[in-house]
């Protein structure tokens, strides 16, 4: 079966059709995949019946797994490297984790140095309604912005807060912020390069607690009010409503995601693989 892509027609995205991801890919049809993901930011695949292990082996093809460590106890059963991300409870204990509730737009893990490059999401069961999750482009983002916003970011680097999730909750030890300057975390050129298609695109992590390095808080808070408010307009962004049996992968490094909340009693169950990215590189540190 010959393979078709076929873009949203949005800000981003695009379903591939003709694949089925439980069996390997010969290497021209993988070579087809990984350039319409690098065209598309993000890729759909519709009806898959992807036991974790193929999926796993799939996001493998595009680089080392991460098996997202520190939360070694909600992974797949033999699976190390494909994590639970459900609201279900099994005997009082949850599947797996980020629960129910509206999760805030945010790069995954980018209060790490080397943050990851894919992740990539196989809807096992999912509600009637609800929980749908937003992506937004930052290529698109970035070559929008503002002439005024485009100097106000050139050389700057942000610092990612590590304390808060996307749920706004405390991650396990750590303590909370009052200063966004003191917050730990790690620091990214606001503007990265990307290494493999050598766009450049705004990297903004997450609101809370963003601290524009060198910056005097209110400035910072200005300049990001600001950014958020422009990155945050309908245009820039694609909502996916989930199917049981789409797996959906998406381009961390030049891309944000939200996730809407959904019914408590309803059941949400998503394997996750996602792989390792490299340090994000500055736009002024590689030849356009
Ligand atoms: C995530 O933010 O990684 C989870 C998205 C989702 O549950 O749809």
């Amino acid at each position: 079966m010959t393979i078709e892509i076929r873009p949203t027609g949005g800000a981003l995205g695009a379903e591939v059709l003709g694949v089925d991801l439980a069996r390997p890919l010969n290497d021209a049809d993988f070579a087809t995949v990984r350039q319409a993901w690098f065209d598309h930011l993000l890729l759909l695949f519709r009806n898959q019946d992807v036991p974790a292990a193929q999926q796993a082996g799939f996001a493998a093809r595009f680089g080392e797994l991460d098996g997202v460590p520190g939360w070694r106890d909600k992974h797949a059963a033999g699976e190390e490297n494909i994590l639970i991300i459900s609201n279900v409870k099994q005997n009082g204990e949850a599947l797996g984790v980020l629960g129910d509730g509206e999760l805030e737009w945010h790069t995954d893990m980018s209060y790490m140095p080397v943050p990851p490059s894919v992740s990539m999401l196989h809807a096992r069961e999912v509600p009637d309604s609800g929980g749908d999750t937003h992506f937004m482009n930052m290529y698109a983002v970035y070559e929008a912005l503002p002439a005024a916003l485009a100097e106000a970011v050139r050389g700057r680097v942000l610092n990612h807060d590590s304390s808060y999730d996307s749920s706004n909750n405390l991650r396990p030890g750590a303590k909370e912020v009052t200063r966004a300057s003191d917050a730990p975390g790690a620091h990214h050129p606001l503007v990265r390069r990307h290494a493999e298609t050598g766009r450049a695109g705004l990297y903004l992590g997450r609101r809370r607690n963003a601290w524009v390095v060198g910056m005097e808080e209110a400035e910072s808070e200005q300049l990001l009010d600001r950014l958020w408010a422009f990155a945050r307009r309908p245009e820039f962004a694609w909502a996916h409503q989930w199917k049981a049996g789409d797996v959906l992968m998406w381009d961390n490094r030049c891309t944000m995601h939200r996730r809407d909340s959904f019914d408590p009693a309803a059941r949400r169950v998503m394997h996750r693989a996602q792989v390792k990215g490299e340090a994000p590189l500055a736009v002024e540190s590689v030849a356009a």
